[in-house]
């Protein structure tokens, strides 16, 4: 086997470029033309392949190092070298930084002094040879700048996004997906700015590809005209720009279908690496992000789209108005908020629904005296703060209930924050009673009262609604039998109530008249089994009937 030496070749005008990425490591296996280090100027990112195909022996590189032609990358361990082949081409990649030079150089188009229609062709592509248009950036009607990439091409080797000689308006696009291109190919008919010919000074807006003729014909046009809202997820560029990241990138990117201008960059200058594609990837798959499409696709208050859910119809597209009168009214902020809450936790959360009942007739009665006897206090005590107070002593018996999950950890809770659905015009809101477990039932109605208030009021803040271990949602004042709440995530279990009501039970002798509470606790099934959840509810519901117990 013999050791042999693999150089930087022919780069042209890159000299004296930093190394920004590793792509192998001492002991890979390389063939011939694999991508072995990204260098990067201040113009232009390019990955240098290999020469000989082998196992890597040594790296002769680090991160930062320059390299110029000739520089050693690497010692290869190989089967034979491939010298007798040409060199393959580098890979260029446009950087970020505005550029005064190109990596992929455009040719002088035919001045447009005064605006008008100017052939954008390929420019010298170097080793690039009738290659494949494998993406196409822009349509007939686009305003394009100077610089803008059009197209990406790909050889059996790398792949090369060729950017724009001219900035206007698109008039004629004379290449489609799968097309053969060469240099000199005509790409598209550019209508110009009226005098817009002469080459200015005024550089691309920062993410801008940096593959931009020195030469340029056409002033760039304003950005501004194209460029949309950055998406939530903070792309790492504009649509409309590109996003930095290597061809290897792009490919990858291309392959599992990621829009690489939604991923945000970790690298140097904002630079999208393999592992913010794979996050992006996880995080759609979680339901944790949508790309812009999906967005685009899901109708209005994020329901989800076919995009996330393969093989998911896509939400029914209707006109209503068809069919009679309608009004469109758009859903308030609270309700866009807790609905794509709710949407994410019903998505994710496996949940399983207990129903039980709790014979309340003592309790009530007693409530009913609390509040005769209390009546000169203006404190009403609900039969809510006895739930609050019943679900800190379930939650002290069953600690896996106040327990968040935390990856594969469980993140078991020492404090007992208890919130409670509260029903306000603008929508559902959840307040949090703070430390539940050292407050009497007094202070607790008290503290209800007040926050529900401010929910009414809309004057809720972070602090109020943030902090809870277990939720308690009564319909009780409404109505109805059961129902199945939503867990609040990430908490792992929430009580819903519903009306209590007069039934007939059998005390081994006779039917007598109970008033019965009917509960619903929907549990995470991650970390909560059927027999700890059918328990919690009889606990609860023990408590309920006997609330001497909660001194046990
Ligand atoms: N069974 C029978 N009656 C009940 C009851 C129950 N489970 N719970 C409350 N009531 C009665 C109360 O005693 C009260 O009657 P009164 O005025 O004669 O004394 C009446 O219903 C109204 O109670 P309410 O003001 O609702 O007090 P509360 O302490 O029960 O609830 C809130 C306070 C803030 C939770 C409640 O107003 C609310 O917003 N509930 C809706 C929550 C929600 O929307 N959940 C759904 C989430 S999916």
């Amino acid at each position: 086997m013999a050791m042999l030496e693999v150089k930087v070749p022919d780069i042209g005008d890159f000299k004296d470029v930093a190394v920004i990425e590793l792509l192998v490591k001492v002991g890979d296996t390389i063939s011939v033309d694999q991508s072995l280090v990204t260098v990067e100027s201040d113009k232009a990112s390019m990955e240098i392949p290999s020469t000989h195909a082998g196992v890597v022996k040594e790296l002769k590189v680090a991160v930062g190092d320059k390299v110029n032609e000739g520089s050693l990358l690497l010692i290869v361990e190989g089967a034979g070298a491939a010298a007798a082949a040409p060199a393959p081409a580098p890979v260029a990649a446009p950087a970020p930084a505005p550029a005064a030079a190109p990596a992929v150089p455009a040719p002088v188009a035919a001045p447009a002094a005064g605006g008008g229609l100017v052939d954008v062709v390929v420019p010298d592509i170097g080793d690039f040879d009738e290659v494949s248009v494998i993406e196409v950036f822009v349509k007939v009607g686009d305003t394009i700048r100077v610089e803008q990439s059009l197209i990406t091409v790909e050889s059996d080797k790398a792949s090369m996004e060729i950017p724009s000689s001219h900035g206007g308006v698109i008039k004629e696009l004379k290449v489609k997906l799968g097309d053969k291109v060469a240099k000199g190919t005509l790409l598209a008919v550019v209508q110009t700015a009226a005098g817009a010919a002469a080459p200015t000074a005024s550089a691309p807006a920062p993410a801008a590809p940096a593959a931009a003729p020195a030469q340029a014909a056409a002033a760039p046009v304003a950005a501004s005209a194209s460029v949309p809202a950055l998406p939530a997820h903070e792309p790492s560029a504009a649509k409309g720009r590109l996003p930095h990241a290597s061809p290897t990138i792009r490919k990858l990117a291309r392959e599992l279908g990621v829009p690489l201008e939604e991923v945000k960059g970790s690298g140097p200058k904002g630079r999208v690496l393999e592992s913010d594609v794979q996050g992006f990837v996880k995080a759609v798959m979680a339901g944790q992000t949508q790309t812009a499409a999906q967005k685009a696709a899901a109708p209005a208050g994020g329901a989800a789209s076919g995009g996330a859910f393969p093989g998911l119809l896509a939400w029914p597209q209707v006109d209503f108005a068809k069919f009679g009168p309608i009004e469109r009214k758009e859903m308030g902020r609270i309700k866009k908020i807790s609905g794509a809450n709710l949407h994410r936790n019903w998505v994710v959360i496996p949940h399983v629904t207990n129903h039980d009942d709790a014979d309340i007739t003592d309790l009530e009665a007693f409530r009913v005296l609390l509040n005769k006897e209390n009546e000169k206090s203006g404190v009403k005590v609900t039969m809510l703060a006895f739930m609050i107070k019943a679900a800190v002593a379930a939650l002290k018996k069953f600690p896996e209930f106040n327990a968040s999950l935390d990856g594969d950890t469980l993140v078991l809770k020492q404090y007992f924050h208890i919130g409670f659905a509260a029903d306000t015009p603008n929508g559902l809101v959840v307040p949090v009673i703070k430390d539940a477990d050292k407050k009497g039932i007094v202070q607790i109605s008290q503290e209800m009262a007040e926050l529900a208030k401010k929910a009414r009021d809309g004057k809720l803040g972070p602090a109020d609604m943030t902090g809870g271990c277990f939720t308690i949602s009564s319909l009780g004042g409404i109505g109805g039998r059961y129902f199945t709440p939503i867990i609040n995530a990430p908490e792992v279990a929430i009580m819903g109530v519903c009306k209590s009501q007069i039934e007939p039970k059998w005390d081994g002798k006779a039917f007598q008249p109970r008033l019965m509470l009917p509960l619903s606790l929907s549990w995470d099934h991650r970390v909560i089994d059927g027999a700890a959840a059918a328990r919690f509810n009889v606990y609860f519901a023990s408590l309920l009937a006997d609330f001497r117990r909660i001194a046990l």
